[in-house]
C-alpha cells in the first residue's frame, strides 16, 4: 500500500492524474478504520479511477479535554483495509506537514448551520473540520469526496464551505452503517463498557420511533425524544436530542419540510451521535 506524507508530493501526483483525464475519489478519515469507513472506500473505489484515502487525526477539531491524545490510532490495520479495498494511495501527513509553522488561516463556517447540534456543544470543532477538509481537498483535488451521513452537520458544513470557497469537488453523502443491533458504527464505540454498549442501542430505537410518528402525522411534544433517551439511558449526559430542519439545521416543531432527527450524548467515556432523516412525502 503506497503511503505519502508530503502534501507537495500528492499535489504533483494528482496534477499528473488530472492531465491524463482520470477521475480522483477521496475518502477523508481520521483512521481507526472500520466497516463504515470501508463502505465509503468501497463506493469511492467503484466510482473513480484513482482512489485516495486520507488518514489524519486532526488536532484542531478536538476541544480541550476531548480525546485527541487517546483517539485510537491503528495505522497498520488501516493500511490492510485500504489495501483490501484496492485504494491506490493513503495520504497520511504528520501534523507538521499539515499545519506548517506559523499556520494562521482558519475556515469558519458561520451562520445558522453552526448554531445548533454538535456545533453548540463543541465550540471550534467545525472550524477545525472545515479547515482541514478545505486543505485536504486542495491537496488532493478530487472529482468526488465521500462522507458519512452519521456526521450529518459535518456534511452540511463541508457542503457550505466548498460552495463558499469555490471548490469544485462533488460531495457524496453515504448512508449510516450500523451494527446488527442498530448502533451506528463509530471508532468511539470501543470506549463503551458492556452495559453502556447495550444501553447505546436505545438511541437508534428512539430516533426511529420519532421518525415513525412524524411519518404517520402523529403529534410529537418538543421534548419527547430527549425524554425517551433520558428515561432509557439514565447515565447518559445528553447534549441534544431534537428535530432539525434537514437543510438549515435549526430546531423545528412543524414537519412541513425534510427533517433530521438527531441526538448526541456522552455515555461513559464515549460521545455518541446518530440521526435519522425523514423526507417529506417519502415513506
Ligand atoms: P472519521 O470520524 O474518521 O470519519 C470519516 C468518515 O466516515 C466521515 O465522513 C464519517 O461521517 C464517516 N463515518 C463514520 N462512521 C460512520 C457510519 N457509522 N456510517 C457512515 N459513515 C460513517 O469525520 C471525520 O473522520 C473527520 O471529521 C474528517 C472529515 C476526516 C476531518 O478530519
Amino acid at each position: 500500500m503506497k503511503v505519502i506524507k508530503e502534501p507537495a508530493q500528492i499535489q504533483q501526483l494528482v496534477d499528473e492524474i488530472h492531465k491524463s483525464g482520470r477521475s480522483i475519489g477521496v475518502v477523508p478519515t481520521m483512521g481507526a478504520l472500520h466497516k463504515a469507513h470501508r463502505s465509503l472506500i468501497a463506493r469511492a473505489r467503484k466510482e473513480n479511477d484513482f482512489l485516495i484515502v486520507t488518514i489524519f487525526v486532526n488536532p484542531t477539531q478536538f476541544g480541550p479535554g476531548e480525546d485527541y491524545k487517546s483517539y485510537p490510532r491503528t495505522f497498520k490495520n488501516d493500511q490492510e483495509i485500504c489495501s483490501k479495498e484496492n485504494a491506490d494511495l493513503i495520504f497520511s501527513p504528520d501534523e507538521e506537514n499539515m499545519y506548517l509553522e506559523g499556520h494562521a488561516t482558519t475556515v469558519n463556517v458561520a451562520g445558522g448551520l453552526t448554531d445548533y447540534m454538535c456545533a453548540k456543544h463543541r465550540p471550534g470543532h467545525y472550524s477545525g473540520v472545515a479547515t482541514v477538509v478545505a486543505k485536504l481537498l486542495n491537496i488532493t483535488k478530487p472529482h468526488r469526496a465521500y462522507f458519512g451521513q452519521k456526521d450529518y452537520q459535518q456534511f452540511r458544513v463541508i457542503e457550505r464551505m466548498t460552495k463558499d470557497l469555490n471548490i469544485k469537488t462533488k460531495l457524496i453523502s453515504c448512508p449510516i452503517v450500523r451494527e446488527n443491533d442498530g448502533l451506528a458504527i463509530s471508532s468511539r464505540n470501543k470506549y463503551l463498557t458492556k452495559k453502556e454498549r447495550k444501553q447505546a442501542t436505545y438511541i437508534y430505537k428512539a430516533l426511529k420511533e420519532i421518525a415513525l410518528k412524524i411519518k404517520s402525522g402523529q403529534e410529537i411534544s418538543v421534548s419527547s425524544l430527549y425524554k425517551a433517551i433520558a428515561d432509557n439511558i439514565p447515565e447518559a449526559e445528553i447534549d441534544y436530542a431534537d428535530i432539525f430542519d434537514a437543510k438549515k439545521l435549526y430546531p423545528v416543531t412543524e414537519f412541513k419540510k425534510d427533517v433530521v432527527i438527531a441526538a448526541a450524548l456522552r455515555l461513559g467515556k464515549a460521545r455518541l451521535i446518530d440521526n435519522v432523516v425523514v423526507k417529506k412525502g417519502v415513506d
